[in-house]
């Protein structure tokens, strides 16, 4: 399939889709505490999505080739588990990191965003893996502009994991979207600089990096869904959906609770 260049309208639509993304995660912050199970995050951010928002879960029901159909409205992905993971009787504990990720519909439109969230008080090694994984998705992100090329934005993200001792999860990749979840490109989170596709204004995709502490090796569970790091070392992801402007990138998952970028990335006068 080709790669997608929206329209001024769609692009409009994405903002919005996207805004919605990341508002899902705001409202959920302050539940995600010890003892809260995540099958009862699932069913409160479920809850919003489909009656204060006017949202559909994008995930509920999901069913790409190869896969049994996804039960649930997002995801939540604990410490050793890498993304897809289902919600469930588990309980969050002191000294847990989970992955929230949500993807709602709004008018035909994809928003695709997660966040890390701590749970308590949480070991330095996690804390530092969550925040070199937050750099690192920025360091891709501040690659995106006309001209450049989709190595640019896994190379950035690959220097910068390597070099903290962390590894760079190979079998997922951030993705084209829009009325589809998941269309081309695919979005490689390691690669070589001037390498790939040559990025241009009016295309979306995600950056979702999944960083391991340990080995970049997964598996997959009996469940048909959850991805797990094969040495059961941490593993933590964060993602936005970007659009290429004229002369750069607009991230469009944000919302009045995003956390800030980075300190390198210059902010807008
Ligand atoms: N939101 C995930 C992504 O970033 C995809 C989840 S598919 C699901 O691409 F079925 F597991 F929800
Ligand atoms: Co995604
Ligand atoms: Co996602």
């Amino acid at each position: 399939m080709p790669v997608t260049i929206k329209t001024p309208e769609e692009i409009e639509k994405m903002r919005i889709a996207g805004r919605l993304g990341s508002e899902v995660l705001d409202y959920i912050t302050p539940f995600v505490k010890p003892g809260v199970t995540t099958g009862e995050i699932d069913r409160l951010c479920h809850d919003y999505m489909v009656n204060v928002q006017g949202t559909v879960p994008a995930p509920l029901n999901y069913t790409p080739p190869g896969h049994v159909p996804y039960p649930k409205s997002i995801c939540t992905s604990v410490n050793h588990q890498v993304c897809h993971g289902i919600p469930g009787d588990r309980l969050l504990k002191n000294g847990d990191v989970v992955n929230l990720d949500i993807t709602v519909i709004k008018d035909g439109w994809h928003g695709d965003t997660s966040r890390m969230f701590m749970v308590g008080d949480v070991s330095i090694q996690a804390r530092r893996l969550t925040q070199i994984t937050y750099e690192a998705m920025w360091l891709g992100i501040s690659k995106v502009r006309p001209g450049a090329s989709l190595g640019d934005i896994g190379h950035a993200i690959q220097k910068h994991a390597e070099g903290h001792g962390f590894s760079v999860v190979r079998e997922f990749c951030g993705h084209g979207i829009g009325a589809s979840f998941h269309e081309d490109p695919q979005v490689l989170h390691y690669g070589k600089p001037g390498t790939g596709l040559k990025l241009e204004a009016g295309m979306i995709f995600t950056i979702e990096p999944m960083i391991n502490a340990g080995k970049k090796d997964i598996r997959q569970l009996g469940d048909g869904w959850t991805i797990v790091t094969r040495d059961h070392s941490l593993s933590a992801q964060w993602e936005h959906t970007v659009l290429v402007t004229g002369t750069g990138y607009e991230v469009l998952t944000v919302s009045a609770g995003s956390p800030p970028p980075p300190d390198f990335i210059a902010q807008a006068a």
